[in-house]
């Protein structure tokens, strides 16, 4: 009776995987044939980005950190705000108590006066969160935050969307069909800048990384677009999840844990069969 129980929940697991296997199948083949000018000429083979954080053994390269921050302060953060960081938790980027103060007190943060209650601008302190950022400009600009998070291919999207403007005429997607002469309605409009990488083509961001050097890196590395735009990508992995060497380091925790507990487990299987087999 036992037997035919396991060997039956053994069946619904494998018919649950296969079932889940076969679906995963069937909706991807649902959006097989791309039919509108965003299924055909969207890219969605992203650039490869290498970063120290990936994989189960990833940590993050401070050095890398405090360049992509550098790339966030000077570029992006007079149109992105990141709300959810703290300027205390810049410590893990490798910056002392004094370097993390000095960092915050050039931030402004319109907060109630402790003694009178009243909204006033005072400089930040390590307690405060990054600011919000008034912006005028045209489209809006998302939190940066969790965006690695949130955008399908994480930092790599990030890497590529900002390395990714291209000239509109002429493009051809990776069938080498050209946008233009398949879609003569789809030119950009006025204000709006072709990016392949962008989920409708044409992003309200104009290309925020565009010269050598637009950025003053302290470790001396060459601040090409390329790595500027890698660095901030990383520099947002970061942003997306602080605790991510914390949790590899839990799983390996729990692996060690789980290891021991199958060891344990077979050992007093043979001990407690041991002197009833063989009669
Ligand atoms: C001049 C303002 C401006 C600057 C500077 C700027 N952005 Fe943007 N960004 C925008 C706007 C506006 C959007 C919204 C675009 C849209 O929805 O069409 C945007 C969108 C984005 C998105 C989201 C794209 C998506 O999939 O929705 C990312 C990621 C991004 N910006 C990253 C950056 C990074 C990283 C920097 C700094 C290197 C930067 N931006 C600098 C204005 C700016």
């Amino acid at each position: 009776m036992i037997r035919i129980i396991s060997i039956l929940t053994g069946l619904f697991f494998a018919a649950a995987l296969l079932w889940s296997l076969l679906w995963d199948t069937i909706q991807l083949g649902k959006d097989g044939l791309p039919h509108t000018v965003e299924k055909a000429f969207v890219k969605h083979d992203l650039k490869k980005l290498d970063l120290a954080s990936d994989g189960v053994f990833g940590k993050f390269d401070e050095a890398q950190l405090q360049r992509g921050f550098a790339v966030y302060q000077n570029v992006c953060a007079s149109c992105h705000s990141l709300k959810h960081v703290s300027y205390r938790s810049l410590a893990a980027l490798g910056y002392n108590e004094a370097e993390v103060k000095a960092i915050a007190a050039k931030a402004t943060i319109n907060a109630a006066d402790p003694l009178t209650g009243e909204f006033k601008d005072r400089p930040g302190q390590p307690s405060d969160k990054f600011p919000p950022v008034v912006y005028a400009g045209a489209g809006h600009p998302p939190d940066l935050s969790l965006i690695t998070k949130a955008r399908h291919g994480g930092a790599a999207y990030v890497y590529s969307l900002l390395t990714g403007y291209a000239n509109q005429a002429g493009y051809k997607n990776h069938e080498g069909k050209e946008l233009l002469k398949e879609f003569p309605d789809a030119k950009t409009p006025d204000g709006l800048h072709f990016n392949p990488y962008f989920a409708n083509l044409n992003i309200a961001m104009a290309p925020p990384l565009t010269a050598e050097g637009q950025v003053t890196y302290s470790d001396g590395t060459p601040a090409t677009v390329d790595q500027m735009a890698k660095d901030v990508a990383a520099f947002l992995v970061w942003t997306a999840e602080p605790e991510l060497e914390q949790r590899h380091q839990t799983g390996f925790v729990w692996m060690g844990f789980m290891l021991f507990a199958t060891v344990l487990g077979y050992m007093s299987y043979r001990n407690i069969w041991a002197d009833k087999k063989g009669h």
